[in-house]
């Protein structure tokens, strides 16, 4: 099983999902670790509950990004990652972190990417009017939000909605998107080649062109 690394700053609903996934050990990753950039996140007590050895590393600890970066780098190490799911990790990764776990690392946000990048999507979503919005979990490259992306879910906008209802629905996608997206990548039926995904043979999925 391949060895995950989870990154949050906050909640931790994804990574609760991931972690309840990969508690039936058929799942073909164990999430080994968590690390938060933020000492109060609410997903340090989950993971922390759930047994799994968590980490804090603070920005403001470090003199620059890189060395913060650093930092989390010999944390991913000492975990012996071999995949690291970044799960409302709400930091712009240094692009020498980013090429250095190119292909190993994944995210998930919450839009239908290229659509929506950074803060606010979902209040960004209803200004727009869209009548789908939903999440998509991506290789992560250098750009924020940006990179291949292995897997999408599409969800309804609805009549009524606000910032709030239409947080929970894509929420709800969110997290078996990512279970999805982590096993994927872990049983390797996913990888990023040439800042392109490819899909091994049989499994039907879009490749970018
Ligand atoms: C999730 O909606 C995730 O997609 C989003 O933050 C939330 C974290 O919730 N991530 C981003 O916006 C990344 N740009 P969680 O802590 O409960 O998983």
């Amino acid at each position: 099983r391949k060895r995950t690394v989870v990154l949050i700053s906050g909640r931790g609903s994804n990574m609760a999902a991931l972690i309840e996934a990969a508690s039936d050990t058929s799942y073909p990753a164990e999430i080994v670790g968590v690390i938060s950039d933020q000492p109060e996140a609410r997903g340090l007590r989950v993971a922390a509950a759930r047994g799994i050895p968590t980490r804090t590393i603070v920005r403001s600890d470090y003199a620059s990004k890189a060395h913060h970066d650093a930092a989390i780098d010999a944390a991913l190490n000492g975990f012996n990652a071999e995949i690291v799911a970044l799960a409302g990790y709400m930091r712009l990764l240094t692009a020498g972190f980013a090429e250095k776990w190119a292909g190993r690392m994944i995210n998930i946000h919450p839009s239908l990417l290229p659509s929506f990048k950074g803060l606010e999507p979902h209040r960004r979503a209803l200004e727009a009017g869209v009548k789908v919005h939903g999440c998509t979990v991506h290789f992560v490259t250098p750009e924020m939000d940006d990179g291949p992306i292995i897997a999408q879910a599409a969800v309804p906008v609805l009549a009524g909605d606000d910032e709030a209802s239409l947080v929970a629905r894509i929420l709800k996608a969110e997290h078996p998107l990512y279970v999805l997206a982590l096993k994927m990548l872990a049983e390797g039926k996913v990888a990023m080649e040439d800042g392109k995904v490819r899909f091994s043979a049989g499994t039907g999925l879009v490749e970018n062109a």
